[in-house]
Order: structure tokens, then sequence, then C-alpha cells
């Protein structure tokens, strides 16, 4: 195994290569392996007490829709019916189309930090999910107060989000580089809500609390995972930087290449069968969390 840092790594790895985007679902679920790999492991862990869910459910951030059908939906008693909510329409059209279950499983566009939660859904659900999304909520806590009114008295949430990830620390770099500070105006758009806290676990159980719910469970764990494609790994890492859209073409070439030079250097690269994998350190956090009546 060699850590990252040395020239080498500069000769497996083609940036950009692959491309990977949120708005194309179908590409999405070509390259979901890691995701799959994380909601399985957590559905696992709670598998005794998801197979008595029978009533509504709700999957917050569900992207194309495979991991409702595929994971969730077998995971709960026969009778639970699931909604798969997405902020992107593009993701909900698709999944709608690939995924639907009539009177089993639809999926419908929700903004998960809206300030306009829709009445359909207030205290509409017994058991609400997200998994590899919450991260993506600037305003946490806006987002768990809607979870909050979306539960039922006594309902259940399991949650799984990024709580920090060394891509953030390339990007900080990267915007006090001066060939690219100009395009890097609002790095705080890209900082997730947990990343620079200093005790993300007690941090967002005292969230929780405040909030309303009864924590159950909520742990800062490390995850990890290895990757076999480095080509399609890097070039993906940094598919959600929308700001690199309005460079101008030579200034994105040259800050895709450096981007994805520096991040490789944060990684480990392990040889597996004579193909060099990443292995890739982040770290969860994981909540399982009920509804306490005011
Ligand atoms: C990494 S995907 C996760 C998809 C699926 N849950 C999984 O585990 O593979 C993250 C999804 O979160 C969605 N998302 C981002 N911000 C959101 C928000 N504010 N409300 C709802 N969904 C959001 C994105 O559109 C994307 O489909």
């Amino acid at each position: 195994m060699t850590t990252n840092g040395s020239d080498t790594n500069k000769h497996f790895y083609n940036p950009f290569k692959y491309t990977f985007n949120y708005s194309n679902p179908f590409k999405y679920t070509l390259n979901n392996k890691l995701q799959r790999e994380k909601a399985s492991a957590v559905i696992d862990e709670f598998e005794e007490h998801l197979k008595s869910i029978s009533g509504k459910c709700l999957d917050i951030g569900c992207g194309p829709g495979d991991i409702t059908k595929d994971m969730i939906l077998p995971a709960l008693d026969p009778n639970a019916v699931v909604i798969g909510t997405d902020v992107s329409k593009n993701m909900i059209d698709y999944a709608n189309k690939k995924y639907s279950i009539p009177k089993k499983l639809e999926y419908d566009v929700l903004d998960a930090q809206t300030k306009n939660l829709p009445t359909k859904y207030l205290s509409e659900f017994d058991f609400i999910f997200s998994f590899n999304t919450l991260h993506w909520c600037n305003d946490i806590k806006q987002t768990f107060e809607n979870i909050y009114r979306m539960l039922q008295p006594n309902g259940t949430m399991l949650i799984l989000f990024v709580a920090s990830h060394k891509i953030f620390k390339v990007l900080e770099k990267l915007a006090n580089d001066a060939r690219f500070t100009q395009h890097i105006t609002d790095l705080n758009k890209y900082m997730w809500p947990f990343q620079k806290s200093v005790n993300p676990r007690k941090e967002l159980k005292e969230l929780l609390e405040t909030v309303g719910f009864t924590v159950n469970h909520c742990s800062h764990r490390e995850s990890f995972h290895f990757d076999e494609n480095p080509d399609r790994f890097f070039s993906s890492i940094a598919s959600f930087l929308d700001f690199i859209e309005d460079m101008p073409y030579d200034k994105k070439e040259e800050f895709k290449k450096e981007f994805v030079d520096k991040y490789a250097k944060t990684q480990i690269i392990c040889k597996q069968n004579d193909q060099n994998t990443v292995l890739e350190v982040y770290r969860v956090l994981m909540v399982f969390a009920q509804k306490r009546m005011p």
C-alpha cells in the first residue's frame, strides 16, 4: 500500500475521463456502488426494527430511486408504503418511470430544507429514512425541523450523512490560489454542516434534542470505501462543484487538473489483483431518533 503524494499517482488516472452528475439519474445509478454499500450496511444494522414497520414511510434524497426500491422497501413489513423524495425533478421523473409500484412506492419532488413544507406531508409518516443526502442541506436545523413536522407522534427517523471529507481542505487551498480565487466566491456553499465541527456527535445530538427528538442512537464514525476505478472516482468527486461550469474553458481544465492532483494526494492507493485501487476515508454521522411529543 502506498500513501499518495508521489508522482506515480499521475500515471494511472485520467481526470474527468468520466462524468458523474446528480442531473443524470442513469449515470448516477451506474456509479453509486459506494452509496449502495453504505445504505445496505445501515439497513442491516437496524434490520430487526425495520421489519416491523408497516405504515407510511418517507425516503429523503432518494436520488434515482434504486435504493428506495431495492433496499428500503424489502427491509420493511410487506404492508408498508414508501414515498421517495428528492429536490431534483430529473431524479424524481426517472425514479417514477423506472421504480414506482402502484399503491406501494411512488416518488415526489421535495426540498428537505424548505421553509414551506407542503401540508400534505405534515404528521404523515411513521418512519423517515435519509441516506447520503443531508450533508447537502446547509440549513440543517430547518431540515430536522421539517423531518420532525413530517413524522407522526412517536414516529422514527434513520439518517446517515457525511460529516467531513478531505475534499474541503483541497477546495480551501484552491480558493486561496490566485489563479482560481475570483471563481470560487462562496466557499461556504460547499461546506457541509458539520465539516468544521469540533464534536459533531455532541452538536448533532444537542440539535436533535432541541428540535424535539429522543435520540436513541447518534454516532460519528469513520467510513471507508474502495474504488477500483480511480479515473471514475477522482472525476466524480468534483462533480458537485458547480462554479466550474462558469469558468472559461482553459481555466476550467486547469482547475480540474489541479483539483484532482491535489485530491489524489490526500488518498491512499493500494494494489488489488494488480489493479490500482483508491481507499477513500471520511467520516459520517448516523442517527436513529424518535419524535418526542411536546
Ligand atoms: C448522493 S445522492 C443520495 C441518493 C440515495 N439516497 C443514495 O443513498 O444513493 C444525494 C441526493 O440528495 C439530493 N438532494 C440534495 N439536496 C437536497 C435537498 N435539499 N432536499 C432533497 N434532496 C436533496 C440530490 O438531488 C441527490 O439526488
